[in-house]
């Protein structure tokens, strides 16, 4: 696994949006898989804002979207249909049929988690995974418990979750309870897997996840079985880890990458 940390959130930002122009310029038709949540929202501003200055194109781009609330509609203010396409879908030029979102409302769950997992492999798999982590170390909606085998299905929200999710919705009793989320092994499928984390609330389960032991109860520990797993953090994120100086070492020493 590598580790960047970067000075601020910014800068976390644009490190993680260029690993996907890197990945678009040597596969401009890539799979990419995408997060929500507040942390990357930087990084699909700063792929937004590279797209508009021409220096990056989606139009043979696929999409996955890790996970979906159950019960609100695509047109939900909170769901994240809706922050996909209010923060990144229409703002780039992938095209509509080749964005996957999970359904939140479909009338069968187990038919729909099936089908999700063979039309991402239909597509070839995912090329680079966006990950943001929860407070509780989840990865997705893999809550603590979840098998780190798991695949596409219908999870209950942790408490810590639910809490966590809270600032989103006018009350906490509305905040859903289940999601349809990629499994652990969904996501350890993903050729190249890229998490970003940024803030204090986040330094604890980064320091878990980076560099405690795997375990099923930090989802995001799962990560360090991924051959090609890069975890970018800000300072404050990166506050727990014990071997901090040795990643910012390796980092500036990683010859720059070939310009194509
Ligand atoms: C969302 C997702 C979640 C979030 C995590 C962190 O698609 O997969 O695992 O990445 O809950 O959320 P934020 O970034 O809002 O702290």
């Amino acid at each position: 696994m590598e580790v960047v940390i970067k000075r601020d959130y910014d800068q976390m930002s644009k490190a993680a949006a260029q690993l996907v122009v890197d990945v678009l310029n040597t596969k401009p038709n890539a799979v990419l898989g995408m997060a929500t949540g507040s942390t990357p929202l930087g990084l699909y501003q700063e792929l937004v804002r590279l797209h508009q200055a021409g220096q990056v194109d989606f139009s043979r781009v696929t999409t996955f979207n890790l996970d979906e609330y159950v019960g609100l509609p695509a047109n939900h203010p909170q769901s994240y249909h809706y922050f996909m396409d209010e923060h990144f879908f229409r703002h780039v030029n992938i095209p509509r049929h080749n964005i996957n979102i999970p359904s939140g409302t479909t009338s069968n769950y187990p038919a729909f988690c099936q089908w999700y997992e063979g039309r991402i492999a239909e597509c070839g798999g995912i090329d680079l995974q966006i990950l943001g982590i929860g407070s509780d170390g989840h990865i997705a909606f893999n809550e603590p418990g979840s098998s780190l085998s798991s695949r596409t299905r219908l999870k209950t929200l942790s408490k810590q979750t639910i809490d966590d999710n809270a600032r989103f919705f006018e009350r906490r009793e509305d905040v859903p309870v289940y999601a349809i989320t990629m499994g652990v092994g969904t996501i350890l499928d993903a050729r190249k897997l890229v998490l970003v984390a940024s803030g204090k609330t986040k330094a604890k389960a980064i320091a878990q996840a980076v560099e405690g032991p795997v375990t099923s109860m930090v989802t995001a520990s799962a990560l360090q079985l991924h051959r090609d797993a890069t975890v970018i953090v800000d300072a404050d994120a990166a506050a727990g880890l014990t071997m901090r100086d040795y990643y910012e070492f390796i980092y500036a020493a990683k010859p720059a990458a070939p310009k194509s």
